[in-house]
């Protein structure tokens, strides 16, 4: 990973080094110490504004260099647009956006004056989403580039001036271990499937160990005898022997029931016998973007010892064409009991979930279970890069999702389920099938899962859109996402503790 900025808080004063950061609302006003230096520059920031037709539109920039009768080398004025549309979702855009013109710029020391330009406090929560988003940008997967940049940024001191800085301090350092938690994530999406096996991936979960959390790695034998056939048989074209990952952070009380949050996690989906075309199938290394997810939330909730008791649950396996490997036609029996014809080896996800659903919900009796699965084309087709496909028993729970999804920017959109899906995926020589046929995609794979779930409180988040970013965004410019990481954050803090 490249050189990381270095955040630190400081009562609002007028930066006398670097780059000084200004905000301007949608009216090109400043508060008090941008007007201050306004007319410290006797006319030249002035000038500048109105040399560039600056209006303060959100996200916009204006860089003012060398500005006379000013200390600062830079100023670089930003527009927050209107005060009222300036939320935690916009504070985290804006810093990202933010950290792109300080690259760009290769500043080494910026100042970001904190202060509204209508006179209220800058509220320090908004202050730790604006490193948020600052820190996720400046991510960089670079680990396989033997050719260093020949004139990188440097890693840039970030101080935020605000009134009240101690606040804010504290706030950035729960959100900077959701940071290192949403760099996780990426870095697993991001990694080569040869790299990045199923024990490798163990491997990751059990160094959260360091962390604080209990870790357990079920194998390929454990699983046998626990009856996971449907895992297995998805595992079984592959050298590569299949593990689940228990992940578990006790920092609520003993007898709090647990939060589970379960990801799928094939390291690699070749489609298997119903293999996938060539084109494009690179993408598949990110077919373990639920589990990466899963894996950063734990390290999250863990590194900021969030009041909760949570359990993170990986099924890791890879799908590959094999002699070995499940045919159309098979039939496995679930951990469950209830048997799954093999039409299509492709529909493999489904199969993983299956099993690690019914052994969390056997096993660890949950407050809820929350899956996250690159699960569907279908779903991406339905909502695009946008939006995680959400599936849910509970309304309350799916509530809770969406409006965590509109604070975090990870938004969620509800799709629905019900038991006219369930014919679609009825079979006529097991108890159900794999595949529900070309309408629906989406809809009968979620149906399949809630076959695996009993009366748990259960919420499906189909990430094939989001995990891998098909574009650039404010926030990232990797091409994992680690979405989900903050979504799920955002709803246990909101909800789940103390
Ligand atoms: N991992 C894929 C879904 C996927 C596709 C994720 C593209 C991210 C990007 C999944 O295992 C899959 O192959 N699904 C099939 C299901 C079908 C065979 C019923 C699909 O969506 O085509
Ligand atoms: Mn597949
Ligand atoms: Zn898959």
């Amino acid at each position: 990973m490249a050189s990381q900025p270095t955040f630190s808080f400081a009562k609002p004063a007028v930066p006398e080094t670097g780059v000084a950061v200004l905000f301007v609302d949608g009216d090109n006003s400043f508060g008090p110490i941008g007007r201050q230096m306004l007319e410290t520059s006797g006319g030249t920031l002035g000038r500048a504004l109105t040399a560039a037709a600056f209006k303060g539109k959100a996200q916009s920039m204006l860089d003012v260099v060398a500005p006379a009768g000013l200390a600062a080398d830079r100023v670089l004025v930003v527009g927050l647009g209107g005060l009222d549309a300036f939320d935690a979702a916009a504070a985290l855009k804006l810093g990202g956006v933010l950290m792109g013109k300080v690259k760009e710029m290769k500043a080494a020391a910026v100042t970001v004056v904190l202060e509204r330009p209508d006179g209220a406090a800058f509220e320090p929560a908004l202050a730790a989403e604006i490193a948020l988003g600052m820190r996720l940008r400046s991510y960089d997967w670079d680990k396989h580039k033997t050719k260093k940049k020949d004139d990188p940024a440097p890693a840039a001191a970030v101080t935020f001036a605000i009134e009240e800085s101690g606040k804010a301090k504290k706030l950035w350092a729960g959100l900077s271990e959701v940071a290192a938690g949403v760099e996780l994530a990426r870095d697993l999406v991001n990694e080569a499937p040869n790299i990045l096996g199923p024990v490798e991936f163990a491997d990751a979960a059990k160094a959260l160990e360091a962390q604080g959390l209990e870790v357990e790695i079920l194998t390929d034998k454990d699983m046998k005898k626990l009856g996971m056939g449907a895992l297995l048989g998805v595992a079984q074209g592959s050298e590569r022997p299949a593990r689940l990952a228990i992940m578990k952070w006790n920092g609520g009380k003993a007898k709090d029931k647990p939060l589970v949050f379960v990801g799928k996690g094939v390291v690699f989906d070749t489609g298997g016998i119903s293999i996938k075309p060539a084109s494009g199938m690179e993408d598949m290394k990110g077919d373990m973007g639920g589990a990466a997810a899963v894996i950063g939330l734990m390290r999250a909730l863990g590194g900021r010892k969030a009041a909760v008791n949570a359990i993170g649950i990986l099924g890791l396996v890879e799908n590959m064409p094999d002699g070995a490997a499940q045919r159309p036609g098979d039939i496995v029996t679930s951990m469950s009991g209830q048997t799954i014809e093999i039409i299509n080896t492709d529909a493999e996800g489904r199969l993983v979930l299956a099993d690690a659903l019914w052994y969390a919900q056997e096993r660890f009796k949950p407050v809820f279970m929350i899956d996250l699965a690159t699960l569907t084309g279908a779903c991406m087709v339905a909502l695009g890069t946008q939006h995680a496909g959400l599936f849910s028993n509970d309304d309350a729970l799916s509530e809770k999702l969406a409006s965590a999804g509109l604070a975090s920017g990870e938004k969620v959109w509800r799709l629905p389920l019900g038991p006219e899906y369930d014919k679609m995926i009825d079979s006529r020589f097991a108890d159900m099938k794999n595949t529900g046929g070309r309408y629906g995609g989406a809809i009968t794979a979620a149906q399949f899962l809630k076959r695996f779930v009993n009366d748990t409180p259960w919420a499906h988040l189909d990430v094939a859109g989001t995990a891998m970013a098909s574009a650039d965004t404010e926030i990232n410019r990797s091409w994992g996402s680690g979405f989900g990481v903050r979504l799920l954050d955002r709803l246990v803090r909101d909800h789940y503790e103390g």
